[in-house]
């Protein structure tokens, strides 16, 4: 499988850490020496289904496809609005696809989860041309009185067409319960029957231990990929990594031994916009010309659950069309 078209589209409200000192108890300065964030996007006017719109579109364009010639979608949703239909189901009619389609919530991994389904896919020859649209509010799930979860947040979407093609080389995903790590709840519908109480919890991190687990198991995941195809650091142009905290990052980049010029970053701008995070990385820096026919890429993520997702590739240039004059 390889990639053949890129997207992304974020909100147009930027919200900077001096805005939510305004009403928080937190400082830019905190923000800043223990995440990296300097500034966010927030869903104001837009829906969450406009972005993953906007960015799937991008990505279909640069891909040279058609909508129609897609025959998958596949949606990297933590939740959203509606809880019925699914986030793939409401874009396949503005996408111009006529497909199957699913979302799944692989947390912030989700991007990487759903790479390592289209690879199956492909595989097995189910589908040939996958469109994979990877869109999140997780500023929807924090209590905007508390500080501790708020901070860390921006919404955005990102979106990766792959076919066929001499480009990922091998996948790592894991999965193990830690409910009380990090989670989100909703309250349902009251039934007659029902006799367990329920009510909705904004967003609850222990930050520290999802630090902990998110350093740990990164390293573990990019150690066993390169074991296994026989790999070193050295080995990778770029490590594209889940943009929640720059300290994460570092800790996994003095590991691995590694110059920093090789971990892009963009959460000073955006913060952690969970499953979106890597793909608006990849987005960027393919639309910039920084990634380079035959660059080695190591992408890794983590998230709530407790999830990971690691996948290496080979990159292939994409080739994006002139922006047309207003
Ligand atoms: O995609 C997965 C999502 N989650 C993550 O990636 C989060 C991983 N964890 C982290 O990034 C870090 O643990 C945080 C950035 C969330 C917190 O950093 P920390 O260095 O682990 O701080 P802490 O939680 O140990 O808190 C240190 C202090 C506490 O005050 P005291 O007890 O020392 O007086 C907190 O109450 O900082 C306080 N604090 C804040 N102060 C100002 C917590 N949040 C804030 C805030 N502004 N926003």
């Amino acid at each position: 499988m390889k990639i053949i078209g890129t997207g992304s589209a974020l909100p147009s409200k930027e919200v900077t850490n001096d805005m939510l000192a305004g009403f928080l108890e937190t400082s830019d300065s905190w923000i800043t020496s223990r995440t990296g964030i300097k500034t966010r996007r927030l869903l104001s006017t837009e829906t969450l289904s406009e972005l993953a719109l906007k960015a799937g579109m991008s990505a279909l364009e640069s891909s040279g496809l058609k909508p129609e010639e897609i025959d998958y979608l596949i949606c990297s949703n933590v939740a959203n609005s509606y809880v019925s239909p699914s986030l793939g189901s409401i874009l396949l009619a503005p996408l111009g696809c006529c497909c199957p389609c699913f979302d799944l919530n692989g947390a912030c991994a989700g991007l990487i989860y759903s790479l390592d389904i289209a690879d199956a896919f492909i595989k097995t020859g189910k589908a040939k041309k996958i469109l994979i649209i990877a869109a999140e509010e997780p500023s929807r799930f924090c209590n905007w009185h508390e500080r501790e979860t708020t901070v860390l947040f921006g919404d955005a979407a990102s979106a990766l067409v792959v076919t066929e093609g001499e480009g990922f080389k091998d996948f790592r995903v894991t999965g193990e319960t830690h409910t009380d790590a990090l989670y989100y709840k909703r309250s349902l519908e009251t039934t007659p029957y029902d006799r367990v109480e329920e009510k909705t919890t904004p967003l609850v991190m222990q930050g520290r231990e999802v630090f902990k687990l998110a350093v740990r198991s990164c390293i573990k995941d990019v150690d066993m990929l390169l074991e296994r195809n026989g790999m070193k650091g050295d080995d990778i142009d770029m490590y594209l990594l889940h943009q929640a905290n720059l300290r994460i990052i570092d800790s996994i980049r003095e590991h691995l031994e590694q110059p920093q010029e090789k971990f892009p970053t963009n959460l000073q701008r955006y913060g952690n916009t969970s499953s979106a995070s890597i793909g608006i990385l990849i987005d960027e820096l393919s639309r910039a010309g920084q990634l380079k026919d035959g660059m080695t890429l190591m992408l890794s993520a983590f998230g709530g659950g407790f999830v990971t997702g690691a996948t290496i590739l080979t990159w292939s240039e994409v080739h994006y069309p002139e922006p047309t004059k207003e």
